[in-house]
């Protein structure tokens, strides 16, 4: 499978891309660079040992998507291109909703004439503005408290009309909390433009010295020191939940179980298409809900590791048992 992944060369976006490569996807990325540099990326390249394709482009523009989707058969989209600072948003509000909630739109219809409908859409805890009790649960009312949030509530609104507008969709709202750290090989992180706005950049930046002093806003909360509590998750973590996202939402037609074998055994598979098989049915698929709840169990796999086992063992084993 190919993935699109638009803002790919950003602080989250190449995280997973390390992922996505391990976890056997082939993936494009996309990024105009508005806050993210080449570089990142070349260093993503080296910890994997593999090139990237790489796409320089803007989400607002259709022909710099078309180039893309013309250029690749993309199967799913993880959407993380936008921009993403709330004091800014309320300074420059129309580039929030311009760069968000039109990008994403034309990102949504250039996949549409392509026949790509599976999106992993990066949305934000802020979604659910000042909730009223913590922890917070999905389902919990949704609110936005300034036109970041704005543009990230109504993409979701937009993603969910188009979901009954056309169940062919998949789609997955993942509403990130408060991602830190970086890599364990110490060479991609976060590296924001300017002032860091988020408390962890601003500690890092201070403890090495790019900074004399940081400011702690409040002390006089009602928390266990009177300073702000936040959920932070690794950025790795994060990662590996677009991994598990897509492999998910992926239940796969016969067709695609045939180009994933094809790419976990390097050549191709000839087939051709025959008449119904008699007593077949169009769709089947679990709700794994109850055995994780009851037993605590979920599958670990995906389609690629499932194809590259069952090649391995072919390939060692051309006849099976028989010698
Ligand atoms: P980031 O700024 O590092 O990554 C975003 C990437 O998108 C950048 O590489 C940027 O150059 C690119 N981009 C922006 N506008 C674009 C456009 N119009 N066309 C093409 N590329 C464009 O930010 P991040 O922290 O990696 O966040 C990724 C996504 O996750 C964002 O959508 C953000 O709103 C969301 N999010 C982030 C956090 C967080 O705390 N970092 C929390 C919740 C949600
Ligand atoms: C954390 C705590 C600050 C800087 C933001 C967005 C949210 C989501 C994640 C995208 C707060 C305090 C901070 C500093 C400080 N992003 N702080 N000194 O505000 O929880 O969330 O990023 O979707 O939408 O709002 O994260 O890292 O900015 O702040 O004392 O220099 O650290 O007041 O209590 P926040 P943050």
């Amino acid at each position: 499978m190919r993935i699109l992944v638009t803002g790919g060369a950003g602080y989250i976006g190449s995280h997973t891309c390390i992922l996505l490569i391990e976890a056997g996807y082939d993936i494009v990325v996309f990024d105009n660079f508005c806050n993210a540099s080449k570089e990142s990326i070349a260093r993503v390249e080296k910890i994997v040992g593999k090139t990237i394709p790489l796409i320089e482009g803007d989400i607002r523009y259709k022909e710099d998507l078309n180039r893309v989707f013309e250029s690749y058969t993309i199967d799913a989209v993880i959407h993380f291109a936008g921009l993403k600072a709330v004091g800014e948003s309320v300074e420059k509000p129309l580039e929030y909703y311009d760069n968000n909630i039109y990008g994403t739109l034309v990102l949504c219809q250039v996949m549409a004439a392509h026949g790509c409908k599976s999106i992993v859409f990066s949305s934000s805890a802020t979604v659910y503005g000042d909730p009223h009790s913590t922890p917070i649960k999905e389902d919990f009312p949704l609110s936005a408290t300034n036109p970041y949030g704005r543009s990230k509530l109504f993409i979701e609104e937009m993603l969910r009309d188009l979901y009954v507008s056309d169940p062919e969709w998949k789609i997955v709202l993942l509403r990130y909390f408060n991602p830190i750290g970086a890599h364990e090989s110490g060479t991609i992180g976060e590296d924001p433009n300017g002032i860091p706005n988020n408390l962890l950049p601003f500690i890092a930046q201070t403890a090495i010295g790019t900074r004399a002093c940081l400011s702690v806003f409040g002390d006089d909360y009602d928390t266990v020191d009177g300073t702000g509590v936040r959920d932070y998750i690794h950025v790795m973590d994060l990662a590996d939940g677009h991994v598990k996202a897509l492999d998910k939402m992926s239940t796969f037609t016969e067709i695609m179980t045939i180009k994933a074998f094809e790419a976990a055994c390097g050549k191709k598979v000839p087939y051709s298409i025959a008449p119904r098989r008699a007593g077949d049915i169009a769709t089947c698929f679990a709700d794994p809900t109850y055995a994780k709840a009851v037993l605590g169990w979920e599958a670990q796999r995906g389609i690629n590791e499932m194809c590259k086992d069952s090649w391995r063992w072919q390939s060692n084993n051309p006849q099976g048992y028989k010698s």
